[in-house]
């Protein structure tokens, strides 16, 4: 996983309770082996207006694959509201950079929970080390640019998609 350590400190700064916008608890922490299904869940229930460059996959089974994929290759946040995770930001290591992709629930969005996992795994990709974060999404997007801007990130050359792009050092 990962292919660098992750230290108890580290794991630290990736979790943390806050109240959203409306005032709900939510807690942020790494994604456990038990979490699992109630993920698919997220994504299964996720609508379709809310996909995003071809993701999540359609069907349960490539749905499985490209988790699998994600957990074993690389480092998942997950925001939860009681019992249900409204939340995911996956990070998968690439030259020395962080590749995200992350999810919110439409249930859940425009709560300040995807601004609040981003901050989190910006500081621990900071902690860890990497030299920058790196994300893809599509230009219609704007709510995501519109985070993503917040935090720092800046568009880099593109042909058709948005390439953007958070130095760390
Ligand atoms: C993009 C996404 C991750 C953001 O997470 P979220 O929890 O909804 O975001 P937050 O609540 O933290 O912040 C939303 C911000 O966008 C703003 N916003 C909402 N709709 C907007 C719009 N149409 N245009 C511009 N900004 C918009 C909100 O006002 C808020 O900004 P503010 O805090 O400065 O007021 C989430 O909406 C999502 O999963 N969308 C669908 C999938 C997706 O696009 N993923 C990204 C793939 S690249």
């Amino acid at each position: 996983m990962l292919g660098i350590k992750i230290s108890q400190m580290q794991v630290n700064i990736l979790s943390g309770v806050f109240r959203d916008k409306l005032g709900e608890e939510i807690v942020v922490r790494p994604l456990l082996p038990a979490d699992r299904d109630k993920l698919i869940e997220m994504y299964r229930t996720l609508s379709p207006e809310n996909r995003c460059l071809g993701l999540p996959p359609q069907s349960r089974e490539a749905l499985e694959n490209w988790i699998e994929y994600l957990v074993s290759n690389g480092f998942s946040l997950i925001a939860e509201c009681g019992n249900r995770i409204v939340g995911h930001v996956a990070v998968l290591p690439s030259n020395g950079n962080a590749d995200l992709t992350i999810f919110v629930h439409q249930d859940y969005q425009n709560r300040g929970i995807g601004q609040f996992m981003l901050e989190q795994v910006i500081r621990f990709c900071r902690s860890a080390g990497f030299k920058g974060v790196t994300l893809v999404t599509e230009k219609r997007n704007v709510r995501a640019i519109h985070v993503y801007r917040k935090l720092g990130f800046r568009f880099v050359s593109s042909v058709c998609d948005c390439d953007m792009y958070l130095p760390l050092r």
